[in-house]
């Protein structure tokens, strides 16, 4: 306990991103330390599995040292143990996962698994101390695309799933076709500022009438056959036009979506997380769109709608509060469903 307050451990490294956070009731992160590998995967273009997983094992001890000083914690004060058991990359889930259970068993103190969307939801909760389900989630990463119903703090239900990339995938695919660089997504971001958002009309794809999941495979390969032909044609490409209208297709359709699904379902409020959440247009848009409605928005500050572990602690609060601790035999689950 920090000043009589449940004061969590997390780790979170699903991916790319080595975390550890001290968070105190769930929503106050006394810190929250984040090693990223991204330099290393961008000579490869992407995320390569295997280097992560080593990457993570060099990282995590001092990571972890490191979120109990900034937070003038000692292990003494920590109450409880959290940590991502998927979805992720299964080497990388791992790694966080065994030191977790390291650390609850060598101090007698209970594990709480997380789920990885569950939290990046929960990265609002941090930023924004008066909101409370419920609500209507848009989770919006490298790795998922989700349409949430949020109806209690451990109760959500999946509306809507990407049927090939996610969006962020589809972001970083794109941006390497444009040479822009790795990641994507903010790359993308900045430069389609400087673009003309309907001078490339790509296909968007809204799937059956009613649907709530997304495809963005097609707008991904509809990029890529529009740089060929025109490179073929020996014309100049317009990075920025092109960028910016990739975005306004994947976007138009994101919005819509998240919107009709808060009205359909008679939410009065609409909650963004995950990487791509950081995206300045899909703001904007979304915005203006929920100001139309009448409908509240909530978005993390971007350190928070990338993987950090503030928002594993956060999760791991509320899940304890409801269902008590996991047992030490908790596996990491590649694909676990939310
Ligand atoms: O949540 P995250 O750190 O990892 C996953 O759980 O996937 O999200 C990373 C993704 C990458 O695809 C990155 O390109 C994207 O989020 N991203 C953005 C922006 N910042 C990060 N996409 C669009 N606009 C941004 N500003
Ligand atoms: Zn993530």
């Amino acid at each position: 306990m920090i000043d009589g307050k449940f004061t969590i451990l997390a780790i979170e490294s699903s991916c790319d991103e080595t975390a550890a956070a001290v968070v105190c009731e769930g929503r106050n992160a006394l810190s929250n330390v984040i090693s990223s590998q991204i330099d290393i995967h961008k000579a490869y273009g992407g995320v390569v599995p295997e280097i992560a997983s080593r990457h993570h094992l060099d990282n995590v001890n001092w990571v972890c040292r490191k979120a109990l000083d900034d937070a003038g914690a000692a292990m003494d004060d920590i109450d409880a143990i959290g940590v991502t058991y998927g979805p992720g990359l299964v080497g990388a889930l791992l790694i966080g996962l065994a030191t977790a259970k390291a650390y609850a068993l060598a101090t007698g103190k209970p594990l709480i698994g997380v789920h990885h969307i569950h939290g990046h939801i929960c990265a609002n909760y941090i930023e924004h101390k008066d909101l409370e389900p419920p609500f209507m989630a848009l989770v919006i990463s490298g790795g998922h695309t989700n349409i949430v119903e949020v109806t209690d703090y451990n109760e959500l239900r999946v509306l809507g799933s990407t049927r090939d990339d996610a969006a962020g995938e589809a972001y970083d695919k794109v941006a390497r076709v444009l040479g822009l660089g790795y990641p994507g997504g903010p790359l993308i971001d900045r430069i389609a500022r400087e673009g003309n958002p309907e001078a490339v009309e790509f296909k968007r794809v809204f799937l059956e009438k009613g649907s709530m999941d997304f495809s963005f495979s097609g707008i991904k390969t509809g990029v890529l056959n529009y740089v060929n032909s025109e490179k073929q044609a020996g014309r100049e490409i317009n990075t920025a036009d092109v960028a910016a209208s990739f975005q306004q297709a994947v976007l138009d359709v994101v919005v819509a979506k998240t919107v009709e699904a808060a009205l359909s379902l008679g939410k009065d409020k609409i909650v963004v997380a995950g990487g791509v959440a950081a995206n300045s247009r899909l703001r904007e848009m979304l915005k203006a769109e929920c100001d139309k409605h009448g409908l509240g928005l909530y978005h993390p500050s971007p350190v928070l709608c990338t993987d950090n572990a503030a928002m594993i602690g956060c999760a791991a609060y509320y899940k304890y509060k409801a269902q008590g601790p996991d047992d030490l035999t908790l596996d990491a689950i590649p694909n676990l469903p939310l």
